[in-house]
């Protein structure tokens, strides 16, 4: 930059003077703005101001020396005028910079507090999450995860909900826009449900299985207290040799005392899911009057949690071109799946699934 050439004065009238410093004012700019370091501003001022190879002693020895008497006032001036801009701007340059990096080093007084950053919380939700993710793990399961962005064949098809079957419209989907091109079953959708993880798991892992997986799901549901549009979710998938209904009872009733206290009792009722059979609903016994009926349980003493059943064989059946393991003859399986935000809210007494989402420091800190 130093040996940049500094241009020949063609003329000394005012059109070419103020073309001539216009030109030397746009390089020096540009420079500056490159010059992001401290050593590259530190270069840009010796460039621009050193005494002896600086190009403002250039500028002046080329073009102030050789002007005529007549055009040296004029000329001065606006060297002048332009070395007060470079000065200053690099002064500017500076004074960004250290204030930049705090206070001088020397104002620095050791003996005052520190600035305490405040710890943070597990969220409710997440907190929820991972403790029945915890009730599981110490069961012998381990845990995974699978995308939010599925493909119509995982979240449906897979899962025996077959192209058009009413059975999908008991989750309204959002789908991901432009996929009519493409084939039913490789288009794009938001996961109404974790059970596309299943059969994941199952394609990527033979029998025996034992995995959970949380969370995030969405569905086009209008938000109230109680729904939400995007909400969580913890499945469950079990499969082995001879793995019967009464495993998936007393695994589900095993979980349920665990996590909500040992005095909690469970019930199963007949209930469908397209990906098991038979299916079953669980509720448990109301946390709130121990099952005597009160206001949250609708004074049934039951409170319904989570849905479950034995593996469809037609799942197996998807699996199987994959992992020709999970034949149904030889093996067999369970599956459940709850709403985190669900339990969270009765574990809590929440009664606003909004409040889980809103970010109200008043809200979140009570879990703290
Ligand atoms: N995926 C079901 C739902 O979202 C819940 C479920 C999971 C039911 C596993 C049975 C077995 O409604």
């Amino acid at each position: 930059m130093a040996n940049e050439t500094i241009p020949r004065l063609e003329s000394y009238d005012d059109v070419a003077l103020t073309k001539a410093f216009g030109e030397l004012k746009l390089q020096f700019n540009q420079e500056a703005m490159l010059s992001g370091s401290p050593e590259g501003r530190e270069s840009l001022r010796v460039d621009w101001l050193g005494r002896k190879q600086g190009r403002l002693t250039q500028i002046s020895s080329i073009w102030l020396k050789t002007a005529p008497d007549s055009a040296k006032r004029s000329l001065g001036q606006r060297f002048n005028e332009f070395k007060a801009y470079i000065e200053q701007s690099i002064a500017q340059e500076l004074s960004v910079e250290s204030a930049g990096s705090g206070r001088p080093l020397d104002a620095i007084d050791i003996s005052l507090p520190g600035t305490r950053s405040r710890i943070g919380i597990e969220h409710p939700l997440i907190k929820t999450m991972n403790e029945i993710v915890a009730v599981f793990k110490s069961m012998g399961y381990s845990v995974g995860v699978g995308p939010e962005v599925e493909t119509d064949y995982y979240n449906f098809e897979s899962l025996n909900f077959p192209p058009n079957h009413p059975a999908r419209d008991t989750q309204d989907t959002l789908v991901v826009a432009g996929q009519e091109r493409k084939a039913l079953r490789d288009r794009l959708l938001m996961r109404t449900h974790t059970s596309p993880v299943q059969i994941r798991t199952m394609e990527q892992q033979a029998p025996p299985v034992r995995i959970v997986i949380p969370g995030k799901v969405h569905r086009n549901d209008a938000a109230d207290a109680t729904h939400s549009p995007i909400f969580h979710q913890v499945e469950g998938l079990c499969v082995d040799t001879n793995i019967t209904f009464s495993d998936l009872k007393g695994t589900l009733d095993h979980a349920m005392k665990a996590f909500f206290g040992s005095s909690v009792k469970t019930r199963f009722f007949p209930s469908f899911f397209p990906f098991t059979e038979p299916s079953a609903d669980v509720q448990i016994s109301c946390i709130f009057c121990g099952g005597k009926g009160c206001r949250k349980c609708k004074h049934s003493g039951w409170i319904e949690l989570l849905g479950c059943g034995m593996v469809d064989p037609a799942v197996f059946g998807a699996v199987q071109q994959k992992q020709p393991g999970y034949d149904p003859k030889k093996i067999s399986g369970f599956a459940f799946g709850m709403g985190v935000e669900r339990i969270a809210m009765m574990k809590y007494g929440v009664s606003d699934i909004g409040q889980f989402y809103s970010g109200d420091m008043r809200f979140l800190e009570q879990f703290a």
